[in-house]
């Protein structure tokens, strides 16, 4: 007799959907039979798809920043959001400042992401990497179980210049890590933003401007090219373009070990957006582009150039964001809660990509990148227990309240969507249901990464080199 056992769901996932039953116990699944008998506690599903936990692989949360505030967002905060949109385990930002190490801020960090109801592992973002900190102390990050470093190639105070992000490839290709990358050319983009406010241009649409496809992809070839040089794997964060994503489709015919990233916003907001009253509101980096663009990175995701769509969520509440010129608004939106119901609807429910894509993407995908499957990202045997009931027809007009999230805001206000989640389990207990979030605070586990294979280098450099 099972604990619990969800009845009459179409169970989906990356390898295809099948109608059966799941039995749970000790917070993971245990059966998928046709039929199981009994049950102490039985969900029904009929009617509804069943499918695993979303997995956002980006999202900063509680984040400290340079001016010594913290993001708005709180674990408890994000946690509630996330389970409204289906989400279940996340990997969030731990940041370096230039000048300070990254050991001394892992346990405050992870104190308070065990605050939180989400599972949660995290990204170290690199900015300053020092013989000290590449040396000693990011290999205690990584016996910790942090396995990814985050770097930046644009961003006061956080870009690094090319002979700075080789340093934390070489590092990363030793260790076992994931180097993941924001992929923009620091220099084009500070000339850009210059000439435009010597002209008066200071609106957010001028964002925009300041950081054209070209910027995201020369970046982006670089990025590529130096992970070749030293032969460490990539995962390009938040590609905006087609032209961005055509130097990762290029690079992984000739068998380099490089991913990419898009998100939701990249999919449904344009430029255009930014150039509103609110368009502060809308404002991210890389910059959203236009609907043609949406239509070319839908080809990529189908292409498998494009591996994992992640939130990026990043949220600031409208007065932090609105009024100031371009060049000092915060980038970032939030987006934890709609990420699954936009790619529903946008992906499946208009015919642009699978059920089975849908969840590789948002969930299977992303665990795997992250070496957190298979206790994450799939409904299966010894598997973590985190399912999402979704009702694949239910219409949905998103507002700033669905979203569950601290701030005030939502760039996808008045959106309609196809798709929604109407329970939400982790570890085998309801921790959202008809949009009521119910888990306890202090319920979130870490997640420590071991070595996985997706980061396994692949052993050939120009001339052998190091390798
Ligand atoms: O605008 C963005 N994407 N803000 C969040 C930080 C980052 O670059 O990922
Ligand atoms: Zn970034
Ligand atoms: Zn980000």
């Amino acid at each position: 007799m099972h604990p619990l056992v969800i009845r009459g769901g179409l169970v989906a996932t990356a390898f295809g959907a099948l109608r059966c039953d799941i039995g749970i116990e000790g917070g993971r699944v245990v059966t998928l039979a046709e039929h199981i008998a009994g049950g102490d506690e039985v969900i029904d599903a009929t009617g509804l798809l069943v499918l695993p936990g979303g997995v956002d692989a980006h999202c900063h949360i509680e984040e400290p920043r340079p001016d010594g505030g913290r993001s708005e967002e709180s674990f408890v905060s994000a946690s509630r959001a996330a389970f409204a949109g289906g989400t279940t385990s996340v990997v969030s930002f731990i940041p370096q400042w230039k000048g300070h190490g990254v050991w001394d801020r892992f346990e405050d960090y992870r104190a308070r992401a065990a605050t939180g109801m989400l599972d949660h592992a995290f990204h170290q973002i690199i900015s300053d990497p020092t013989d000290a900190v590449m040396a000693d102390e990011v290999p205690r990050l990584v016996a910790e179980g942090v396995r990814s470093l985050k770097v930046f190639l644009t961003y006061e105070p956080l870009h690094l210049n090319d002979a700075q992000y080789i340093r934390v490839l070489e590092a990363a290709r030793k260790l076992g890590c994931l180097v993941t990358v924001h992929c923009e050319n620091y220099d084009a983009i500070q000339w850009r933003t210059q000439r435009l406010l010597e002209a008066g241009r200071t609106g957010p649409k001028y964002h925009a401007w300041s950081r054209p496809a070209v910027v995201e992809r020369e970046a982006t070839h670089r990025a590529i090219a130096l992970a070749e040089l030293v032969d460490q794997p990539v995962e390009i964060f938040h590609v905006s373009c087609a032209e961005a994503a055509e130097e990762i489709a290029r690079a992984q015919a000739r068998g380099i070990r490089v991913w990419g990233e898009t998100c939701p916003q990249y999919l449904t907001l344009t430029a255009a957006h930014m150039a509103r009253p609110d368009g502060a509101l809308f404002m991210c980096s890389p910059a959203p582009r236009d609907a043609e663009e949406h239509e070319r990175l839908w080809g990529m995701i189908r292409a498998g150039t494009l591996n994992i769509i992640s939130s990026d969520h990043c949220g600031f509440s409208a007065a932090v964001k609105v009024g100031a010129d371009f060049s000092v608004i915060p980038n970032g939106i939030p987006g934890l809660a709609a990420r699954l119901p936009l790619i529903f609807s946008e992906g499946v429910a208009r015919g642009r990509i699978t059920l089975e894509q849908f969840c590789a993407l948002v969930s299977t995908n992303p665990a795997k990148l992250m070496g957190l499957y298979p206790r994450k990202g799939v409904i299966a045997p010894g598997s973590d227990a985190d399912l999402v009931l979704w009702d694949p027809t239910r219409r949905v007009k998103l507002t700033n309240a669905l979203m569950h999230h601290a701030v005030d805001n939502t760039p996808y206000e008045g959106m309609e969507v196809t798709g929604w989640p109407v329970a939400t389990l982790r570890r085998g207990e309801v921790v959202m249901r008809d949009g009521v979030v119910m888990a306890q605070p202090g319920s979130g586990r870490y997640l420590p990464r071991g070595p996985y294979d997706m980061v396994r280098p692949r052993g050939i450099t120009a001339n052998g080199f190091g390798a």
